[in-house]
């Protein structure tokens, strides 16, 4: 296929004037007409009355026991809905089927070799309470965590409801991470049971999950026990036959569901039990593990849910293209549309495959009304030019929404424009793993969105730019800061309160630290700006600089790493890697290869280098501090600040040089 970079003449100088001229997209009319909110009435109720607006919102939920304070306060511990006793399970499927929609479809699932099933309420409802059943006769119980680690397939959310029905935290690891990512987090949260899969399919190739699994278990003494789910059979096996399975360790998914085992019921939960981990790259090589409990969390993720997606259930055909094993997947595939009662697309495979229109395939298929995707995607399918849409019906689209890392303008507006046919509004949601859900965002019906800008805090939630001493910004850019707590904040990180505190609450007294830099326009508009500290984000997931350099230092070869995330105009950004070798190892673009693939037996995929370059020395400071900036300089082939602080400027030099000699390998 021809790449055909949005390319008819006509389209481009379409796309260039609605930039030039529109600077500003109010709510299409034909939406406004039809929309959950038309006034900002939303935004006062939140200001007059807050806690009451916090507690209107989780009355949408069904409690067991009803709670005794709404928001609880000790900075930086916040404790939502205390005495509250609810089942998170039981809110996304039983309530439904109690209410009457259990033919409803929870999801329409489809696989990437082509296969698909539909699922209803009533049914998936059945799964999750036999295969808590499953899980409670392995021995998991109220307050054990259970590791996953899956391919996009049906049985991940129910693995995911199962736990939170028994009251046990679920860990899922992201099914592109390695055999060794995946045992590091299953030791640091002592996991009982692991689900997995046999493997996934990615690109017509198969993804080894059990055998990853086989190499993790070797170092991960608290599992007793693995359920396997047979997604690939005999291919998943370059051996022949089906994986291996060890005797009395690992089980296969559909053994153990028939004959049917014991259903369970939901455990009552209180509202601060854990819910689930989810490990994430911070400014350290160690990844944190995420602490989301189970009042609060599921509150946020069900009224951001509804609004910022303008939600009508009984019509409406959703699908969010992350995957399960990010956060997205979690609060936006899984628990806010289940406890919405939503009809949700779950697909398994990426978009190009077997071909560039796959996405606009499956959205006339099905009807999707709602699409949630990442920037990424949206610029890929920029790349690729308008035939794709063209040959399909997307009419059915009625919003569309931008999540994981800042979206520029241009690709805004193509998907304002060629996606959304210009009827359509385009939310683009700030939010963090450590946020659980969605805190800035426009609220369509009512924001007049500026192409770029995620525009203001949501209702209930308080979002400010300030400046390196902790004052408030106006007008211009500094840091983005969280004022005051929300539902769905993490309660802190994984066997580490004094990490919490120091990463979250120490920069500026009394705030969240966000992590990210952010300006404020002269209307008032937010603009995120990217990451400030040593996290990358490329394709939208976030990769820590440290724990890729410290997979680098990890190969024998190898004496010093920096890493920096370039920009790069389709990922956002990619991963550069200055590597000095040890005396006497090879630098040739060979060894090169060697390392990026170190990189991704120690990590997954997602962190390789785009390149390598070879250097005798890295920049630092006279206290031995890697200076990254000037290295990101350096990749982007920038002029050269000042560079005084350096123990020794003719480093930078002799870098560039070899810089200019390597050009990034893909
Ligand atoms: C970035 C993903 C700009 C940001 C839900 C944040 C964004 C990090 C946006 C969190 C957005 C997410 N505009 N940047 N709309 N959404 N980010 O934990 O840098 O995987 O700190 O959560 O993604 O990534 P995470």
């Amino acid at each position: 296929m021809p790449d055909d970079p949005i390319g008819a003449p006509a389209e481009d100088g379409a796309i260039e004037e609605l930039l030039r001229e529109e600077r500003s997209f109010p709510p299409p009319e034909s939406f406004r007409s039809q929309a959950l909110v038309s006034d900002r009435h939303l935004y006062d109720e939140a200001d007059q009355d807050w806690e009451g607006f916090w507690a209107a919102q989780a009355a949408q939920l069904e409690w067991m026991e009803p709670w005794k304070s709404v928001c609880e306060w000790e900075l930086p511990f916040a404790k939502w809905f205390t005495g509250g006793k609810l089942n998170v399970s039981a809110n996304c499927l039983d309530r439904q089927v109690a209410a009457g929609i259990g033919k409803r479809v929870a999801y329409y699932w489809e696989g990437e070799p082509g296969d698909r099933r539909t699922i209803t309420y009533g049914e998936l409802l059945e799964e999750v309470e036999r295969f808590a059943g499953v899980l409670y006769s392995l021995g998991v119980r109220k307050g054990d965590r259970v590791a996953i680690y899956m391919p996009m397939i049906p049985e991940l959310p129910v693995a995911m409801l199962a736990c939170a029905r028994i009251g046990a935290a679920h860990s899922v690891v992201f099914g592109g991470f390695s055999a060794d990512a995946l045992s590091g987090r299953i030791n640091d949260a002592e996991a009982k049971v692991l689900v997995t899969a046999d493997g996934g399919w990615r690109r017509g190739a198969v993804v080894p999950l059990k055998a990853n699994v086989d190499l993790a278990l070797d170092q991960t003494p608290s599992i007793q026990h693995t359920v396997v789910v047979q997604r690939v059979g005999e291919k998943a096996n370059p051996g022949g036959g089906l994986v291996p399975m060890r005797e009395g360790r690992d089980h296969w998914y559909h053994d153990l569901m028939s004959p049917s085992p014991a259903r369970r019921g939901p455990e009552p939960m209180d509202s601060e039990d854990l819910l689930y981990l989810l490990y994430t790259s911070g400014t350290t090589a160690k990844p944190k593990g995420i602490m989301h409990t189970t009042g609060g969390y599921l509150t946020q993720v069900t009224y951001t849910h509804r609004y910022v997606f303008d939600l009508h259930p009984e019509t409406d055909v959703y699908w969010c293209a992350a995957d399960i094993g990010w956060v997205t997947g979690h609060s936006y595939i899984v628990y806010g549309p289940l406890a919405n009662g939503a009809t949700s697309v779950i697909y398994e495979g990426t978009p190009d495959y077997p071909d560039k229109d796959r996405w606009w395939e499956i959205v006339e298929r099905y009807k999707v009304s709602i699409l949630y995707a990442a920037p990424t995607a949206i610029r890929t399918f920029m790349k690729w030019g308008t035939s794709y849409p063209e040959g399909r019906d997307l009419s059915s689209l009625r919003l569309l929404g931008s999540v994981g890392e800042p979206i520029n303008p241009e690709a805004w507006v193509w998907y304002w424009q060629v996606i959304g046919g210009g009827r359509c509004p385009v939310v683009d949601t700030w939010w963090q793993t450590e946020t659980g859900g969605i805190m800035i965002s426009p609220l369509p019906g009512v924001t007049t969105c500026k192409p770029g800008s995620a525009t203001f805090p949501l209702p209930g939630m308080g979002a400010e730019v300030v400046d390196d001493q902790g004052k408030k910004v106006e007008r211009g850019g500094g840091y983005l800061t969280l004022t005051r707590p929300w539902p769905g904040m993490l309660r802190g990180i994984y066997g580490d309160p004094e990490r919490y505190r120091e990463t979250y609450w120490s920069r500026f007294p009394g705030r969240y630290f966000a992590g990210d830099g952010a300006k404020v326009d002269e209307d008032g508009y937010l603009w995120l700006l990217g990451r400030i500290d040593d996290v990358m984000n490329v394709s939208g997931h976030r990769v820590s600089t440290t724990e890729v350099e410290s997979a680098l230092v990890d190969h024998p070869s190898v004496a010093e790493a920096a890493v920096v995330g370039m920009n790069d105009p389709l990922t956002g950004q990619a991963v550069i890697a200055f590597v000095t070798p040890k005396a006497g190892a090879s630098r040739d673009s060979a060894h090169g290869e060697v390392l990026r693939q170190h990189v991704v037996e120690k990590i997954g995929p997602i962190a390789r280098p785009k390149a390598i370059i070879f250097t005798d020395d890295l920049p630092k400071t006279r206290s031995g501090k890697i200076m990254r900036r000037l290295l990101r300089d350096v990749a982007e082939g920038r002029h050269l600040g000042d560079t005084t602080t350096l123990a020794d400027p003719a480093v930078v030099e002799e870098i560039r040089e070899r810089a200019m000699q390597s050009p990034a390998e893909e």
